[in-house]
């Protein structure tokens, strides 16, 4: 195990011992490398450096009081990252491959992996990238699959606190028919102004509104929304969000413990009538919403008086993160241990 401050680590990059790489070239994926370079050589006319193609993913390998470590739900990784590559015309990554890449990116660094009890684990970001050279718009013929690793600790500076979200009405992350629904650079760029702003105007991150009508939430920033109101989990339908998977494991975690669930638009208007609201991501866990300002109206919505996130989802957020460090019960079988 290394040395590090496994209680204050930021959601930042930290330097580990190795990364791992694939190739696509002539058709078929090649043999996975080991690095210990932190850089990789990239042709000036890569697709991904002009055209944005590119797609990640965000996962986690948590260690467990048996000092296992253990991934969650990686199988879904792999499927969106398929999804995403599809969506912008890239080579697909095939399970095995992704879930060979995972546990060797894992394994090589495993002494990074924090300790139980810390609350930090460690980040794992598979990305996949046209590096085939082109110039006119067109999908490349090569790709780089990479996997770098990072310990981290909470997205949110308050972890399992309210943070307050700031809705932006001046920019889109996504379109309705665009590329919400994957996770590709592309959107994460176009978020940025909206991140700015609300930083800038003291809020953690920013809510999205829907691009056509702004009137129903989208998402937060790099996470989904959340409401819980008369025993029921709702959240937003929409086509330009990212299918979470944190939040599909609430949803059931959620009827689980007896909920309903709705998943259909939420209008802004609504968030005035919630008993509790969250961010949910991979990144976020969690995040319980203590308030949601709409930085253009000056409207204000107030949640968590007491300071203190609501009875629902921290019941959420104990099972859930109880599942991924081992301690509850993996009814769902969403848990992998790395042998
Ligand atoms: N929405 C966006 C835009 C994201 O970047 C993320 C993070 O991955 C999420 C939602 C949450 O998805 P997941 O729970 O799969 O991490
Ligand atoms: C994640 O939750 O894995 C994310 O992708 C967040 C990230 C964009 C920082």
């Amino acid at each position: 195990m290394v040395e590090l401050d496994w209680k204050n680590l930021p959601f930042g990059y930290i330097k580990t011992d190795f990364n791992v790489r694939c190739t696509y070239k002539d058709g078929k994926w090649g043999e996975l490398e080991v690095s210990d370079s932190e850089y990789f050589p990239i042709h000036i006319a890569a697709t991904a450096l002009h055209y944005g193609q590119e797609a990640f993913e965000g996962m986690k390998a948590y260690r467990g009081k048996d000092g296992k470590v253990r991934l969650f739900r990686w199988d879904e990784n792999a499927k969106r990252m398929q999804r995403s590559a599809e969506g912008i015309l890239m080579a697909k990554i095939p399970d095995h491959l992704f879930h060979d890449a995972v546990v060797k990116a894992v394994k090589l660094n495993e002494k990074f992996v924090p300790p139980y009890g810390t609350g930090a684990s460690l980040y794992i970001r598979p990305l996949l990238f046209g590096s085939g050279a082109e110039v006119g718009v067109r999908p490349a013929k090569e790709y780089t699959f990479i996997i770098f690793v990072t310990p981290v600790g909470p997205y949110f500076k308050e972890g399992f606190n309210p943070v307050r979200i700031a809705i932006v009405r001046d920019s889109d992350r996504a379109a309705p028919l665009g590329t919400g629904t994957l996770k590709v650079g592309g959107n994460y760029a176009a978020s940025l102004r909206g991140v700015e702003r609300a930083h800038k105007a003291g809020y953690g991150s920013p809510m999205y509104l829907d691009a056509k009508e702004k009137k129903y939430i989208d998402e937060i920033g790099a996470a989904n929304f959340f409401g819980v109101k008369n025993n029921t989990y709702i959240t937003p339908k929409s086509e330009s969000i990212l299918p979470s998977i944190t939040n599909m494991s609430l949803i059931q975690l959620a009827q689980d413990l007896g909920l309903k669930v709705e998943r259909r638009p939420i209008a802004e208007d609504e968030l005035s009538s919630f008993e509790e609201v969250g961010a949910c991501g991979t990144a976020a866990v969690i995040s319980p919403i203590g308030e949601i300002a709409d930085l253009d109206s000056g409207k204000v919505y107030q949640y968590c008086k007491n300071g203190k996130p609501g009875p629902i989802s921290t019941k959420l957020y104990e099972t859930l993160v109880g599942i991924q460090y081992g301690d509850v019960e993996d009814r769902h079988s969403w848990v992998t241990i790395i042998e």
